[in-house]
């Protein structure tokens, strides 16, 4: 498509009620908040006319709700079931009627969407394995050399479904409606707790666990409303004291709030607000929201053979523009995202601030997405071509210089320091008294893991689970690397599992270094919350990693802990104390993501084959680049090659 169609496309998608625009192929909706539109300044007559039109077809389309007392626990967001009975949304309508006449219409139906998904089966919605289960099945396709696992093999065992029927019971009152649409699930659901802060909210990466069980379940129209209406948040303006962020930034959450249409007395109209981080504590930029948007939309696909949303080309902008955002030129020396301190999942200081493992993993995650997604046309070649070599080298990044072990550290250890040539072993001049006593004493002799940052003289050997976990599913870490990986948490199972899985990260940080770094966060003090608290809800990311290695057995183990005690104690958002033995001092009761977790993990456990929707292979364009990229022996000679596919 020609640059000024897609312009022009850009322009009115952020422009035009839904109803106008999908007509068009465009299916997108007006802003709810007749917020300022990305190019108004750019095209200020157009704008004026898209205003017009905008203000016209919104007052046919507006969204009534009735005023209610609304719910007493979560102010104006609808969680549940509607506390707003009526709501005439012509929106939603749009929605189902796509879903009813559109050409994939029959994913809807309950029929239909088994033959449409090639992962989903009875058991993989019904199913629970336990631990002698996944050892039977791992032992019983290695015996029959059988490279396809489906719950078909497993031995039918009597179930204690108690748990996850509660989870599933509990996922579905988190629900959040749009004009009656599910669009998401809040972050905590705890009708107990009258301090909600930000927690009554939709999370772009707390919805991802949700999203996976849902599809899992054949349930696609929740994440297929996410996916569209957090893209149409994509294109809000918005602004920290004068100051915008890049255009692309997806928002860390959003809520659905009542506003009155007119007056006082007036109807109430539900609009959707986001939140960029312009009010989120601390003012953090959520940049993981895009790289895990983008994810789901390609799981979506996987799972629901429903590949018309990420055909779009409002979804196909919206991809282009978050690959923009992270591909811009800007002063960086590496690879590697450069973002600040607590952009992702620890959305607080913690010393991640630079090239975060975490961040990296899911760019990596995110590119390999892209370039499956995007659509080839003439105008996003130069795109292509700059996702590709980013691609190749990040992972040789990531794998060469993020990587410690025992030989590695060895390495280190005996560094010289000060090289001044092109050709140093010490590039980023690490001085080897980093090699903390700590870690000596830590690193087992069989494993090694990625190292959660890296910087000019720094190295953060901090253990980040997210980062490494996703470094598995993605294809960040050679296979080598991942079972490594996967040797490793089984060596230090005490440390990352203990009595709740998963540690965020290892070791916490303590004393003066706990000072300096957090800012002495009363929240983050040693061995709690984002320092070296213990997360349930990572339990799904172990999970796709471990099947990914065929190791489920790992994961299944981790499944059974959890299982002991996640559910009596409520559900918890983490754990504190080494061990964590303590349900988090701060910690939220009924978390949704611990509770998507936990299922996400159950359902994967249940039909390892459908994390296949996670997975992505390497073509043969990319692993022929990397390996001339190896193959030149880049850690004794500069490399003077740059590779274009
Ligand atoms: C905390 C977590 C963050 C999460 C949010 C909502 O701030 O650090 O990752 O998204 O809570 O659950």
């Amino acid at each position: 498509m020609a640059m000024g169609t897609e312009t022009a496309l850009q322009f009115l998608y952020g422009a035009m009620p839904h109803d106008f625009c999908s007509q068009r192929g465009i299916s997108n909706y007006a802003s709810p908040l007749g917020s300022p539109l990305k190019y108004r300044k750019k095209h200020p007559k157009n704008v004026q006319f898209a205003e017009n039109l905008k203000r016209t077809l919104k007052k046919s389309l507006k969204i009534y709700a009735l005023q209610r007392g609304g719910n007493p626990y979560f102010g104006n967001t609808t969680v549940g079931r509607p506390y707003f009975p009526v709501c005439c949304c012509k929106q939603s309508e749009r929605i189902s009627d796509i879903a009813g006449n559109g050409k994939n219409a029959s994913w809807f139906t309950e029929i239909d969407h088994k033959k449409m998904n090639p992962y989903m089966d009875e058991a993989g919605i019904q199913g629970v394995l336990g631990l002698e289960e996944i050892r039977h099945l791992k032992n019983d396709k290695e015996d029959s050399g059988m490279g396809d696992v489906t719950p078909r093999n497993i031995p039918h065992q009597e179930r204690e479904p108690s748990t996850e029927n509660e989870a599933w019971r509990l996922l579905k009152e988190s629900v959040v409606y749009y004009c009656e649409s599910p669009v998401g699930t809040i972050a905590a659901n705890d009708p107990s707790d009258a301090s909600v802060l930000n927690y009554d909210q939709v999370f772009i990466r707390d919805f991802i666990p949700s999203g996976i069980a849902f599809l899992l379940k054949g349930e696609y129209e929740i994440v297929r409303n996410f996916i569209l209406h957090t893209l149409q948040l994509q294109s809000w303006e918005k602004t920290i004291d004068c100051h915008s962020p890049g255009q692309g930034l997806m928002p860390a959450s959003f809520k659905v709030r009542l506003v009155p249409l007119d007056g006082d007395d007036s109807p109430m109209e539900e609009v959707l607000d986001p939140d960029f981080g312009e009010s989120a504590i601390g003012r953090v930029a959520p940049v993981d929201s895009g790289l895990w948007w983008i994810i789901l939309l390609r799981a979506y696909g996987k799972c629901s053979g429903d590949l018309s949303v990420q055909e779009r080309i409002d979804v196909q902008t919206g991809i282009k523009m978050i690959l923009r955002l992270c591909l811009a030129d800007g002063f960086d020396m590496f690879p590697t995202l450069l973002v600040t301190d607590g952009s992702c999942m620890m959305d607080r200081r913690m010393g991640i601030h630079g090239h975060p493992l975490e961040i990296q993993a899911l760019f990596y995650s995110a590119l390999l997405c892209a370039r499956e997604m995007l659509a080839p046309e003439d105008g996003s070649a130069d795109l292509i071509r700059a996702l590709n070599n980013r691609l190749i080298a990040l992972s040789f990044h990531i794998r060469e210089y993020y990587w410690v072990d025992m030989r590695k550290l060895n390495e280190i250890y005996r560094y010289k320091t000060e090289e001044y040539s092109y050709d140093a072993i010490n590039k980023f001049n690490i001085y080897p008294e980093q090699v903390s006593p700590w870690l000596v004493e830590w690193m087992p002799d069989k494993g090694g893991y990625f190292i959660g940052n890296l910087q000019p003289a720094h190295m953060d050997f901090r253990f980040f689970s997210l980062g490494n976990l996703w470094s598995i599913v993605s294809n960040l870490a050679t296979a080598k690397q991942s079972h490594a990986i996967l040797d490793l948490v089984e060596a230090k199972w005490s440390d990352l599992v203990a009595d709740m899985p998963f540690k965020i990260c290892y070791p916490a940080l303590e004393g003066q270094e706990w000072s300096i770094i957090t800012g002495s966060d009363p929240k983050n003090t040693p061995w709690s919350y984002h320092n070296g608290g213990s997360w349930p809800t990572l339990i799904w990311q172990l999970t796709v990693a471990c099947i990914k290695m065929n190791r489920p057995e790992i994961a299944a183990r981790a499944v059974e802990i959890a299982e002991k005690r996640i559910a009596k104690d409520k559900w918890p958002e983490y754990y504190d104390t080494r061990r964590a033995r303590f349900i988090g001092k701060q910690a939220r009761f009924y978390q949704t993501w611990s509770i998507a977790g936990y299922l996400a993990a159950k359902q994967l456990l249940a039909n390892p084959d459908a994390a296949k929707m996670f997975m992505i292979e390497e073509d043969a364009e990319l692993v022929n680049a990397l390996n001339n990229m190896f193959g030149s022996s880049p850690r004794r000679k500069r490399s003077k090659k740059s590779f274009i596919i």
